[in-house]
């Protein structure tokens, strides 16, 4: 199983001017990081030239979202492309929120992973059932979800795969899943993965936990061996939290 630490920061909307997003990528790529760390920071489209251009195996660049076309007539669209020309490496996919506001399907879902992974990305697809209660939620909704986004998704690209377990009911309400129930999901998210496409590749997947991660619980999801980081929204946009979430493992 791979063994590095991933954490992702997605700004979402939070940081809306220009000054705050150039404040804080200073910070993060100030920030000391233990070995076997990678942060990859996920602002809005309009920031990602403020990123620094130097090459760092321990920070990289992500996008939000991502169009799956190469190019053409779509209004308002942003082409994998462009994002490779800003130097962005990675890209989430089918986050809760996108699915919601957006009305992004299973299917629109699935043409952005094929599309990113096809031109080389790295993506962070996210995953994950509403109701805290439905214990039925994971296997059926969260099973459902990963085999929708991974239909047609030849094997070598797998490598290049991040799954996002993010409970809805745990977004941005400060209050985080349990270690336990997060690296259960995980295990499923694995063995999902590892029925589709043998147990090798559902072993060496890294899949994330998210939703309320923050300084004071990151550690216990990121120190589980089945989980390989951590994707944070709001506590990666205060400098004191996220730097706290870089300092705690
Ligand atoms: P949150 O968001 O950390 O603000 O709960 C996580 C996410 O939606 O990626």
């Amino acid at each position: 199983m791979n063994t590095k630490k991933f954490i992702i920061a997605n700004w979402k909307a939070y940081i809306t001017a220009q000054k705050q997003a150039k404040d804080m990528l200073a910070t993060v790529v100030k920030a000391k990081l233990s070995k076997g760390a990678e942060v990859v920071v996920c602002p809005p489209f309009p920031f990602l030239s403020l990123f620094p251009k130097t090459k760092s195996s321990i920070f990289s660049l992500g996008a939000q979202d991502v169009f799956w076309e190469s190019e053409g007539a779509y209004t308002g669209a942003v082409t994998l492309a462009m994002l490779r020309d800003f130097g962005v490496s990675h890209v989430i996919i089918g986050h809760s929120e996108r699915r919601h506001f957006a009305m992004e399907s299973d299917e629109v879902v699935n043409r952005k992973v094929r599309a990113a992974l096809q031109a080389g990305l790295r993506v962070i697809l996210c995953v994950g059932e509403k109701e805290r209660e439905d214990s039925r939620a994971i296997p059926e909704i969260v099973g459902a979800q990963v085999k929708s986004a991974l239909a047609d998704v030849p094997a070598p690209h797998m490598k290049n795969l991040f799954i996002a377990y993010e409970p809805i009911w745990a977004i941005g309400t400060g209050v985080a899943d349990t270690p336990n129930d997060a690296l259960s999901a995980s295990l499923y998210i694995r063995k999902v993965v590892g029925d589709l496409y043998g147990n090798k590749i559902g072993m060496a997947l890294k899949v994330l936990y998210g939703g309320s991660v923050d300084a004071k619980n990151a550690a216990l999801f990121m120190n589980q061996s089945g989980i390989n980081g951590v994707l944070v929204g709001k506590a990666s946009t205060d400098k004191k939290e996220f730097l706290g979430i870089l300092d705690s493992f």
